[in-house]
């Protein structure tokens, strides 16, 4: 039997944030990051909160979150005993908010207050990783990333809102597009892929390329913005039901290993493991149809997607290889046991349409940090 499953409930539109006044929580706790708070974002949730509700913000969270950040996080939570969470925040403060609640959880168990449901909101500041509508986090432990999957950490709320999204810089929009790229192009050719995640997946792809570019160029435009917002929620019910790709799992263990931004990395594998994916030939092929390039044989559309990401690549100014964004080959090549044995173990690996061998995986590797 299989499932496509819809949660949580995805509010958006221009007043989606006042959904907050109708919250009847005594104790509401903020995880997020120091630019938001800076940046005085974090007062556009703080203002919508009743006057009675007592507050509290976590504001630590790095970029890639750290097991201790989340041990930091927990300690708050258990001293403040929030009825409901608010991850606002780029996928570091969802993921590390929802790896506080796992953890959470995991106590109340063992204390035997199983019963204990704490409301989950996510609010994404970033186009981007789509954690709002999904069950995974990704925690760094030292130099490797862990994707976490378990349905506790799937939010109860998704609320959309582009007032967020005005002070983005350009590079970490260009970084969060690519990463829904990649996750609406992994869904799509996943072996897992189902009608309903594929739909999602492609609506997402060609959001993407009708609009990154131009909101990227001038993130003060109201429809671009919100399209990307939509295309980074849709990449995420698609991917949290047919899973992902080798394109997650290698930007995992580099971006843990050469302190990669999780987008760049994805953005900078992209064309090479498309290349590899020959299982996934003819899906990519009817991506450019659908999005109206040159595809009159499968090789052709092939052909032409690859060329479609090379140039939304270098239209963001992103590099072209590892190589170019300056990792030493020593560093890379001593490493090269480590990702492989990263690669393999992770969740996203499963359902690649290709099935790389060790010998695969390395000329894969070194394709992309020489870039050819
Ligand atoms: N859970 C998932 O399903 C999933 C999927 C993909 C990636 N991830 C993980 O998510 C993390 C990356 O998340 P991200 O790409 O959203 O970046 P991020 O959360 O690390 O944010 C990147 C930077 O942008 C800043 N920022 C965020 N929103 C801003 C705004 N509105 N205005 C100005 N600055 C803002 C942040 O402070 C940070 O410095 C990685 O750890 C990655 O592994 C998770
Ligand atoms: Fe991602």
């Amino acid at each position: 039997m299989k499932e496509f499953r819809l949660q949580p409930k995805i509010l958006f539109g221009e007043d989606s944030l006042e959904y907050l006044k109708t919250l009847k929580y005594k104790k509401v706790m903020i995880i997020t990051d120091e630019v938001i708070t800076q940046l005085k974002l974090v007062d556009l949730v703080t203002n919508n909160l009743s006057p009675m509700t007592e507050v509290k913000i976590f504001d630590k969270v790095e970029p890639n979150p750290s097991i201790i950040t989340i041990e930091n996080g927990l300690k708050d939570f258990i001293d403040f005993e929030p009825q409901c969470v608010i991850a606002l925040g780029g996928g570091s403060s969802i993921d590390a908010c929802k790896g506080i609640l796992y953890f959470a959880y995991k106590l109340y168990k063992e204390l035997d207050k199983d019963n204990k449901k704490i409301f989950f909101i996510a609010i994404p500041t970033t186009s981007g990783t789509g954690s709002e509508v999904t069950s995974y986090s990704v925690v760094t432990q030292g130099e490797h990333k862990i994707a976490l999957a378990n349905d506790l950490m799937l939010p109860d709320v998704a609320l959309l809102s582009t007032k967020f999204l005005g002070a983005l810089p350009a590079k970490v929009v260009a970084d969060t597009g690519m990463d829904v790229l990649t996750h609406s192009l992994e869904a799509y050719v996943s072996t897992n892929a189902n009608p309903f995640s594929s739909s999602l997946a492609m609506k997402s792809i060609k959001l993407i390329f009708e609009n990154l570019v131009t909101h990227y160029n001038d993130r003060k435009i109201e429809g671009p913005k919100e399209n990307v917002q939509f295309a980074s929620c849709m990449a995420g019910i698609a991917f949290d039901n047919s899973s992902l790709g080798i394109n997650h799992s290698i930007a995992h263990s580099i971006g843990a290993k050469f302190h990669i931004a999780h987008g760049r990395a994805n953005a900078i594998i992209m064309p090479y493991v498309i290349e590899v994916n020959t299982e996934a030939n003819k899906r990519y092929y009817e991506i450019s149809k659908e999005l109206g390039l040159p595809a009159d044989t499968i090789e052709e559309g092939k052909s032409s997607l690859l060329s479609f990401v090379r140039i939304l690549k270098e239209k963001l100014g992103i590099e072209k290889c590892l190589k170019d964004y300056g990792v030493d080959f020593e560093d890379f090549k001593r490493e090269i046991p480590s990702m492989l044995s990263d690669i393999k173990k992770d969740i996203c690996t499963e359902y690649n349409p290709n099935k790389l061998t060790d010998e695969g995986y390395i000329r894969l590797l070194l394709k992309v940090y020489f870039g050819e």
